[in-house]
């Protein structure tokens, strides 16, 4: 996919606008005019996706080809809910054959064919419920839970880090074999534990920075390709002797 162009756009407003509300504060105010004059952002409503997320997702998807085929998706940090659209679209998903389940603790307006749920993933109630909603053994599991920040870096990051923890572990348990898993991580370390973890379990696993997420953001992703299968047990749980693992 080629990226938005800077100049010209369709949506009728020219980009490069200045905010001048004077009752802003300055921070919103330069969040709002950097909002306003992304290429991204206008490219989502003309799309018509819910968030500029949605080319994070597709970018991904250009390179690695992981959403061909998927049969049934798990979105997880769903809201306001691009990447959902896009999976209920390559799922061929309706309201009589449910095959995407999202789940967000912020309130998400109906997606045709996506099974939503209001809860935090962290719930245990959640991981079932999911399961229940997506009607069948999921062969995609993506997720772009951020935690909401409190501006100390370390604790977002070890938050947002914990996330994708439990949401890879959640992958593990009940992805179909050949599935993938893609989740929202932070430059700065993926813990040790995670990628073995992964590696033990999928046959490739990259780090991807699509060009839709921010260069100046320490976002980036985690995809990890090629589920095996959970063949006994204990062989999913991350134990491994081969600790030295590093992506
Ligand atoms: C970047 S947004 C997701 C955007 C979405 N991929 C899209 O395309 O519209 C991250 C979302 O993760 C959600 N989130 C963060 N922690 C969560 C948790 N523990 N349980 C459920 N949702 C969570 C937030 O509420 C937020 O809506």
């Amino acid at each position: 996919m080629s990226k938005p162009t800077i100049a010209g756009n369709r949506t009728g407003r020219k980009l490069g606008q200045r905010v001048k509300k004077k009752k802003l504060k300055a921070s919103s105010r330069q969040w709002l005019q950097r909002h306003i004059n992304d290429p991204y952002v206008q490219r989502a409503q003309l799309e018509g996706y819910r968030a500029r997320a949605a080319f994070k997702l597709l970018e991904i998807d250009e390179k690695h080809h992981i959403l061909k085929g998927a049969r049934r998706i798990i979105d997880l940090g769903a809201a306001p809910g691009s990447w959902s659209q896009i999976a209920a679209k390559v799922t061929g998903s309706t309201e009589e054959d449910i095959r995407v389940a999202a789940i967000d603790f912020l309130e998400m307006a109906p997606i045709p064919g996506v099974g939503i749920l209001q809860l935090d993933f962290l719930d245990p109630d959640a991981p079932q419920r999911l399961i229940d909603a997506v009607g069948g053994t999921p062969d995609l599991v993506i997720s772009d839970m951020a935690a909401p920040t409190t501006g100390h870096h370390r604790t977002d990051h070890l938050r947002t880090m914990h996330l994708c923890e439990v949401a890879a572990h959640f992958a593990v348990e009940v992805l179909a074999e050949g599935g993938h898993f893609l989740a929202k991580t932070f430059q700065g370390g993926t813990e040790r534990d995670l990628l073995a973890l992964l590696k033990q379990n999928f046959r490739q696993v990259v780090h991807v920075k699509p060009g839709a997420s921010r260069a100046e953001s320490v976002e980036m992703f985690l995809l990890a390709k090629g589920f095996k299968g959970r063949k006994t047990d204990g062989d999913a749980t991350g134990k491994t002797d081969d600790d030295a693992i590093s992506a």
